[in-house]
């Protein structure tokens, strides 16, 4: 099985959306963000507010590649910035990993990212998340699996959705 990344701005689904798939494919789901702290000792959030956003973003890619390295197979739930470097998209399409955009809409994400205790530096204000959100569509946009959620749908809905795209 190749491995999936799962991609989509902050609030879009990610973790839970990995977690059922990987359970549903029989392999272990990884958090990028939850690997990132355990390497670092540190979460992301303190990385960027404590050393700075491109700093963190390296941490990431050094990250990621690490885990790509081992080459299991597994389901990989992505920070919502880690997509957005090319650095990445390039390791993930060398490793030979399928990527799944879960679309959803900025309403949806902002209701999740303001009802969450989870610390996001990078979207602590409404206008500051919009434009971040408006930034990253492209980039999201070169996922290979683009699955629309309009934030009513179930996890096992959406990870059956993510089912039939992989079996096109
Ligand atoms: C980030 C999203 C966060 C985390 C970090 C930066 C971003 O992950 O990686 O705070 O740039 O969108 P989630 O998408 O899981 O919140």
């Amino acid at each position: 099985m190749q491995t999936i990344v799962i991609t989509g701005f902050m609030g879009c689904g990610k973790s839970n959306v990995a977690r059922e798939l990987a359970r549903r494919l029989d392999v272990p789901m990884i958090d990028l963000d939850d690997r990132i702290t355990a390497r670092e000792g540190r979460t992301p959030a303190q990385l960027i507010t404590e050393a700075g956003e491109d700093q963190f973003r390296a941490i990431e890619t050094n990250t990621l590649l690490e885990l790509l390295q081992t080459k299991e197979s597994r389901v990989i739930a992505l920070g919502g910035g880690a997509w957005i470097e090319s650095a990445n998209r390039d390791l993930i399409a060398g490793y030979d990993c399928l990527s799944v955009w879960l679309d959803t809409p900025f309403a949806v994400c902002w209701e999740r990212i303001s009802a969450s205790t989870e610390d996001r530096p990078l979207g602590k204000t409404i206008e500051d998340a919009e434009t971040r959100f408006n930034l990253r569509r492209p980039f999201y946009s070169l996922a290979r699996i683009h699955i629309p959620v309009d934030g009513t749908e179930t996890v096992d809905q959406l990870v059956s959705r993510i089912e039939v795209e992989l079996k096109k």
